[in-house]
C-alpha cells in the first residue's frame, strides 16, 4: 500500500491497542474486552499518513500494520515501561487500549488448585494499576495527548470529567456495541469544548480521527 507524503512534517505518533492481562497464576489472568481493532486501524491509519507510528499492543490476535514499529505488553505495568520510552520522542500519544484497573495482589508461581482444601468460596486480593494515561498526560509538554472512554451511561458527561481529570486535549468516546464490531459510532471532545461525532466502518473512523488529532498537533507548533 503506497505511503502518502504528509502536507506537514510526519509526526512521531505512540497508539496503544488492545487490553492488558493481569496473571493470577500461570494459566488464568483477569482482563478487558477489546479486540484491539480500533488502535491498529489507527496505528495504520497513521502510518499510511506518512507519519513515525510506534504501536504498543497487549494480547490480540492481528497483524502489525505495515511500515508500523510494534512493541507486544501482557501486564498494565509492562505497557506503562513500554510507553515510558516510546513517549520520549512522541508527538502525539492516542491510548486506545483498554487497560485493567486492577490486578491481582500476588500472582502464584504455580497452578491455584481449586480442591485444596475443598472451599467453595474464595476471594482475590486486587491492587491498583497505574493509571498510564494520566501518568504519562501529567508530563506531557508540547505532545498531544488523546483518551478514550467507553462508557455505559451518561457517556458525554463522563468522559468530559475524564479530558479534564487526566489533562488530555481530546477523548474518544465509544459506544459501547461497537466492541468487537467491524462498525462503530465515537464523538471526538475537545478540550477547547469542540465535539465531532463520527460513525462507519473502524478504518475510516479511524482515518478521520488520527487526521483531526494530527491537525490538533500541527496547529500548535
Ligand atoms: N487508562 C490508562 N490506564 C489505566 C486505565 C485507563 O491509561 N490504568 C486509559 C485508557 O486507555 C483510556 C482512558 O484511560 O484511554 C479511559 O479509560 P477508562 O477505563 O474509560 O477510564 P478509567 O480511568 O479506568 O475510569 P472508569 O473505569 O472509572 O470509567
Amino acid at each position: 500500500m503506497a505511503r502518502s507524503k504528509p502536507r506537514n512534517p510526519p509526526l512521531r505518533v505512540l497508539v496503544t491497542a488492545g487490553p492488558t492481562r493481569e496473571h493470577v497464576d500461570p494459566v488464568r489472568y483477569l482482563t478487558n474486552e477489546s479486540s484491539g481493532r480500533m488502535g491498529f486501524a489507527l496505528a495504520q491509519a497513521a502510518a499510511r499518513a506518512g507519519h513515525r507510528v510506534t504501536l504498543v499492543a497487549g494480547p490480540v490476535a492481528l497483524p502489525t500494520p505495515h511500515g508500523v514499529a510494534r512493541v507486544d505488553v501482557t501486564s498494565a505495568r509492562e505497557m506503562l515501561a513500554a510507553c515510558r520510552k516510546a513517549f520520549r520522542s512522541a508527538d502525539v500519544l492516542i491510548m486506545a487500549a483498554a487497560v485493567a484497573d486492577w490486578r491481582p495482589a500476588r500472582v502464584l508461581a504455580g497452578k491455584w488448585r481449586a480442591k485444596d482444601g475443598g472451599a467453595q468460596r474464595a476471594s482475590l486480593e486486587l491492587v491498583r494499576n497505574p493509571d498510564i494515561l494520566a501518568t504519562l498526560a501529567a508530563r506531557k509538554g508540547a505532545r498531544l495527548v488523546c483518551g478514550f472512554a467507553l462508557e455505559t451511561g451518561a457517556g458525554e458527561r463522563r468522559a468530559r470529567a475524564k479530558l479534564a481529570r487526566k489533562q488530555l486535549d481530546c477523548i474518544v468516546l465509544n459506544d459501547a456495541s461497537a466492541l468487537n464490531a467491524e462498525r462503530t459510532r465515537v464523538v471526538l471532545l475537545e478540550s477547547s469544548g469542540a465535539r465531532e461525532e463520527l460513525a462507519g466502518g473502524k478504518t475510516a473512523v479511524a482515518r478521520a480521527l488520527l487526521a483531526r488529532i494530527a491537525a490538533l498537533r500541527t496547529s500548535r507548533s
